[in-house]
């Protein structure tokens, strides 16, 4: 972003009264395909807790989290995105192996019984690619640059001295470390500069590398193992994560030029999406719901805008998603430098703040700033004459943008991340005609701190109403922060 930023107030929120909200749009049932109906169109989309296992299971701090979002009854929870493969990933949420089936089972039975059955449970499925942290430079140049003949030539040529083309090789690692920073650039390509600079990032177009060459060739099994065993866990439906920085989204991207029929032209660059699409679909079922979160606009130079979006989303929609949840930039290619030891994340350049923007923003401000893109796909698929529900999300947190959103039909409904985060009863508060007591997410991103650094995420509103000592408030690892939102108990009627 090349605007200055400004601080932005809070949109002030007018709450409706229990009747006014009985009425409200927001509040109506959306159909997500032939045979899941979610009782309102109030959403709470992914967020990542970091409350897995360390290998990827369900664990109780997981099952409290969502327990305690389903207690404020939103139409549709969505799981945080959620790995498909059988590898290690951290503390990331696995669903590559039926060993992870018990845990998600739990998962679903505390969704419904914290919700009376009345919340619709997707999971976010997801592929990524390799990432490593930004390395030492001294480990860089002493072991992880892999010296060839084009390394010694340009280093010959910038030091003009040819002896090093067949100088011994620790000798040549060690002239290297030793800089300066020219020398660097003048001897390392690009990709050899950024995993100096950032840590060693895969690409789709990697395709000397097997593992990426095959990435057609296997994933639409994987995500269609993935569904069948989140059907199998009673899930409602999967959420296709296509968005943001990972696989399926950089397939999507021009940025992606792959020779092999997946990259280059954008109909090239949705073949895998939908053949992922087509996998899924016939390993799930037709009655199960299959959604996909995609990017409005991917943000980056070189990325692609509302325009092609638009296309994708009617080719999705064609193909039979059954919503298209639209989210917009969180990539890598313009994240900050990471600190030596930690890895990139693709929520801290300009297109993370489009992603998860805060009241430090440009003239337009943080909110509601993305529903344009889910106009604009949701324009599209309507003149190609289908229904698939649009869902959008980033910086709404009050009953009249959600209401406004649904009225003027920019979107058919209304996600909160981070104010779901703050205040998890906030749907129900508002229903019961109880705005006035939501607790109102004030955008600055401290959880998005925390999910940064792989920490517990939690909000920083919480810890206000925290009492040290309480033993029903389960603590993080620092023993600082409740780790569940506060309670709040429903009048009763
Ligand atoms: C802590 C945190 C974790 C997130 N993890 C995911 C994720 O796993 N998948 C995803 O698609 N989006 C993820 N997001 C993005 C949100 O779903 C949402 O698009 C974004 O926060 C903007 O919505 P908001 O303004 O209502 O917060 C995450 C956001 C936060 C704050
Ligand atoms: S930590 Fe800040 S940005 Fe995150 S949910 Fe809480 S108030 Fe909102």
């Amino acid at each position: 972003m090349t605007e200055r930023r400004v601080r932005h107030e809070l949109p002030t929120a007018r709450w409706p009264d229990e009747a006014a909200a009985a009425r409200a749009r927001w509040f109506s049932p959306l159909r997500l395909g032939p045979s899941c109906v979610a009782e309102t169109r109030t959403w709470v989309p992914a967020m990542v807790p970091w409350r897995a296992s360390e290998d990827g299971f369900v664990t109780p701090a997981v099952l409290d989290w969502y327990g305690r979002f389903a207690r404020g009854r939103p139409g549709v929870l969505v799981v945080e995105a959620t790995g498909i493969r059988d590898v290690p990933s951290g503390p990331l949420l696995r669903v590559g192996h039926d060993r992870f089936l018990p845990g998600l089972r739990d998962l679903v039975a505390r969704v419904r019984a914290g919700s009376g059955g009345r919340t619709r449970l997707l999971l976010q499925v997801i592929d990524f690619l390799s990432i490593r942290r930004r390395p030492e430079p001294a480990k860089y140049f002493g072991r992880f640059l892999a010296l060839d003949g084009a390394h010694r030539r340009r280093m010959a040529d910038a030091l003009g001295d040819p002896s090093w083309l067949a100088a011994d090789e620790a000798a040549t690692r060690a002239r290297l470390l030793a800089g300066p920073r020219s020398l660097h650039e003048a001897v390392l390509d690009a990709r050899e500069i950024e995993a100096l600079d950032f840590g060693a990032r895969e690409r789709v177009g990697d395709v000397h590398l097997p593992r990426v060459a095959e990435l057609p060739r296997v994933l639409p099994g994987l995500f269609a193992d993935a569904a069948a065993r989140a059907r199998a866990a009673g899930f409602d439906g999967v959420e296709l994560h296509f968005a943001h920085a990972y696989t399926m989204a950089s397939f999507l991207s021009p940025l992606n030029r792959r020779a092999d029929g997946y990259g280059g032209p954008r109909e090239n660059r949705v073949r895998l999406p939908l053949e992922v699409l087509s996998a899924v679909r016939a390993r799930a079922g037709d009655g199960w719901c299959v959604g996909i979160r995609f990017l409005g606009d991917e943000s980056i130079a070189g990325g692609f805008g509302v325009d092609e979006a638009a296309w994708f989303g009617e080719r999705f929609a064609r193909a039979g998603a059954d919503f298209l949840s639209v989210s917009r930039g969180g990539k890598f290619e313009d994240a900050r430098r990471p600190a030596v030891g930690e890895a990139a994340y693709p929520y801290t350049g300009p297109s993370g703040h489009e992603c998860m923007p805060t009241v430090l923003s440009d003239a337009r401000g943080p909110f509601g700033r993305n529903v344009p893109l889910a106009a604009a796909v949701r324009g599209a698929v309507r003149a190609a004459g289908l229904e698939t529900p649009v869902i959008t999300s980033g910086g709404i947190g009050t009953f009249e943008q959600a209401e406004g959103i649904l009225e003027r039909g920019e979107a058919d409904a209304v996600a909160a991340a981070r104010q779901s985060l703050a205040d998890p009863d906030w749907f129900l508060k508002v229903r019961l005609g109880r705005g006035a007591e939501v607790r109102r997410c004030v955008y600055t991103n401290y959880c998005e701190g925390l999910d940064q650094r792989h920490r517990q995420v939690t909000c920083k509103l919480w810890d206000r109403e925290f009492r040290a000592g309480d033993p029903a408030v389960a603590l993080s690892r620092d023993g600082r922060r409740r780790l569940v939102a506060p309670e709040w108990n429903p009048p009763t009627p």
